[in-house]
Parts: C-alpha cells; structure tokens; sequence
C-alpha cells in the first residue's frame, strides 16, 4: 500500500511540473490545486471539494458530493448526520473518551465510494489516511506519505528522480515536493508522513536515491521544508516492523534522537503495525521505546492483523492507551474485502461491512 501511496503522491506533483494530463486515479481538480486535464478515456470525477480524479470513463460512477452526508464541525469526520449506529458508541467516540484524538482509517475513492464504505466510516473512524492518493477535507485527520525509498521513484513518471546524482539538485526537489503538497493542504492536513520506511530491518539505512545522494541530510531537507509549509501541522517518520524493540527500532529511536537535537522538527514516529496473529506482544515495550524519544506523538498508523483475533486488537488498542504520548491508531481499511491483505482477513469489519469479534470487544472494552 506504501509503494502506490508514494507513486500517487509523487506522480501528483511531478506529473504537474512536466504539464502532462492526469494518468487513471491522478487528482484532476479541487480548491487549492486547479482543474487539470485527465488522459484521454478518462473523465474527472467530483469526490469532494478539494479533490476530483480521473477515473475511466463508463458512465457508472455516480458523482455525488461528499459521500453519504453532511458534515458539520471542524474537528472530525465522525460528527456527521445520519448512520446506521449511533455515534456515541462508535469506536472513535470511544476512543477520544480514553483521552486518545482518534480512530482512524484509510480510504480512497474505490472504497469511499462504496455508500457502505462511507457510511462506517462516517460512523466509527474519526481521522482519513489517503490510501492511494492525495485528498481529503479539511476536517481530518490525515497522514500522508511524502518521501519515498528508490524502489518507488521507479514507478512510471518519475524515473527521473532515481537517476539524480547531484546533491543540489536533489535537495530542491526534495524542497520543492515538500512546499508544492503541505502548501497546497495547508491548515487541511493535520498529520503528514514526511519520511516513510528508510529504515532496512538491521537498523541501517535503506539504500535510496535520498540517501545515496544526501546520506540522512534528506530527512532533514524534507522535515524542514515541510514546517516551513505548515507550521502547524504534525510532522511523522513512519516505518513498519516496530512491533517490538528491534534493531529497527533502535535504528529509528538513534536516528530520531539525532535529528531531534540537531533541531530538525520531527514531531511524530508512526508505527504501521501490519502485524500477522500473535504478534503482539511486544508492541508496548517497542510503543514506549519510541516515545521515550523527544518526539511530541507517537501513533498506529496502519493497523491490519492477520485473522483479527479480538485479543491481538485490544493488545494494540492497550498498548497506545497506555503510553501518554499515543494520539491515535488508524486501521488500514474498514472491510477485510478491500484490505490490501483481504486474504487474511485482517480489518475490524467483514466483506459485508458488518462489525466483526474484534470490534465488538474493542468496544466492550472502551
Ligand atoms: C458478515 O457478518 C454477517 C453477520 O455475522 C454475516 O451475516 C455475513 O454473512 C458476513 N459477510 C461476510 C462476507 O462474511
């Protein structure tokens, strides 16, 4: 799911700059961003105020405003009207009320636009990662992955930027990716994933275009141009495999401890946690050692668990209840059907978009 996060959002802002029409799934339109052409048999299609895509052109998508309702605060896509379940008992809900800012999930338009979709989510998940793309309103919550590893600069469109060898160079197109996105989502992004999975599972420093080039200079190119952006919203370094204290942790911890004195404004370590069953058991102890960083927040960024054994979620759930620094876990995806590992059946609601064990105990336990 990271790779086409990153191919998205790279594509966005470097398919603008070469002035080509805008591939399938690439944002055509929106407050902010302008309107864009889209590739030839491809149509715009309206998802929300502040993004329209470009989707093949077979007459069947309906073009509705805002999914299923009517929102009505600044503060959560959760206060909206209507729903199948009272939103007073909806996960979020309950989460917010241990102290926690959210529950959150991801969507993009192939599951929004499902009506069941957007109405669980609008019922029960309080903050939106874009999964494939670049979007949302400006009443979420969001993390949004921004800076890559190579194997993604090799997605179609942006080849280019593997074969920089030149340190300038690099760092103004680092810049430039940085200002274009959290200038554009100023004040409607709150949370942005700056510098995604830079880390091998040794704790060493994956091997990148970025680091090749500006060795770990790249992270602070990125996080800096980012604040000067937004001096508001939260600034992450997300990776997976933190499921327990590891060489990767201690990798991220040394490496966020040095950047933090050295000034670079990282506030926040995600922790994806796509976890296989049973693997929970050290998600505390490596929750805690990320926090014992400087950083403000910590947070689950992509929850999915092979199977979603009700014990293996409330372990998570536990786990950022009980480090203060926690803000929120966001689930990746609302129906095991969508899920990028639907074989697994790793969400917290089946193929029909009804509750599973999992959730029912998450609530039971909140
Ligand atoms: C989802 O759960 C409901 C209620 O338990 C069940 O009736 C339905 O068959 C399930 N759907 C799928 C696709 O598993």
């Amino acid at each position: 799911m990271k790779s086409v996060a990153f191919a998205g959002l790279l594509t966005a802002l470097f398919g603008a700059q070469a002035v080509l029409a805008t591939a399938e799934w690439g944002q055509c339109d929106g407050i902010g961003y302008g309107s864009h052409p889209c590739d030839a048999g491809l149509t715009c299609v309206y998802v929300n105020d502040y993004y329209s895509q470009c989707q093949k052109s077979t007459g069947a998508t309906t073009t509705t405003s805002r999914p299923g309702g009517t929102t009505t605060t600044t503060t959560s896509v959760t206060t909206t009207t209507g729903g199948s379940s009272p939103n007073t008992n909806s996960l979020n809900t309950k989460y917010k009320a241990k102290g926690k800012q959210y529950w959150g999930t991801c969507g993009d338009q192939g599951t929004l636009s499902q009506s069941q979709c957007a109405q669980v989510v609008k019922d029960d998940f309080g903050a939106l990662t874009p999964e494939n793309s670049l979007k949302w309103d400006a009443t979420c919550v969001v993390f949004l992955y921004m800076v890559s590893y190579v194997p993604l600069l090799m997605q179609p469109g942006v080849h280019w930027v593997s074969s920089i060898g030149d340190k300038n160079t690099l760092t103004t197109v680092i810049q430039n990716h940085a200002t274009t996105l959290v200038t554009r989502y100023k004040g409607k992004i709150a949370k942005w994933d700056v510098v995604n999975e830079m880390f091998n599972e040794d704790g060493s420093v994956r091997s990148s275009v970025f680091s090749n080039v500006l060795g770990t200079t790249f992270v602070d190119i990125a996080f800096n141009a980012a604040r000067a952006a937004d001096g508001s919203a939260k600034l992450y370094i997300n990776d997976y495999n933190l499921d327990s204290v590891n060489s990767k942790v201690n990798g991220l911890v040394n490496l966020v401890n040095q950047k933090k004195s050295a000034g670079v404004p990282i506030d926040g370590i995600g922790s994806q946690a796509h976890l296989s069953a049973g693997q929970t058991g050290g998600f505390l102890a490596a929750l805690q050692k990320l926090a014992s960083t400087s950083v403000t927040e910590v947070a689950v960024t992509e929850l999915d668990i092979v199977n979603a054994a009700s014990n293996d979620y409330l372990a998570i759930s536990n786990a950022c209840l009980q480090v203060p620094k926690c803000v929120g876990i966001t689930s990746w995806g609302v129906s095991d059907k969508d899920s990028w590992r639907a074989s697994s059946n790793p969400l917290l609601f089946n193929g029909s978009f009804q509750p599973k064990p999992a959730y029912t105990a998450l609530i039971n336990s909140l």
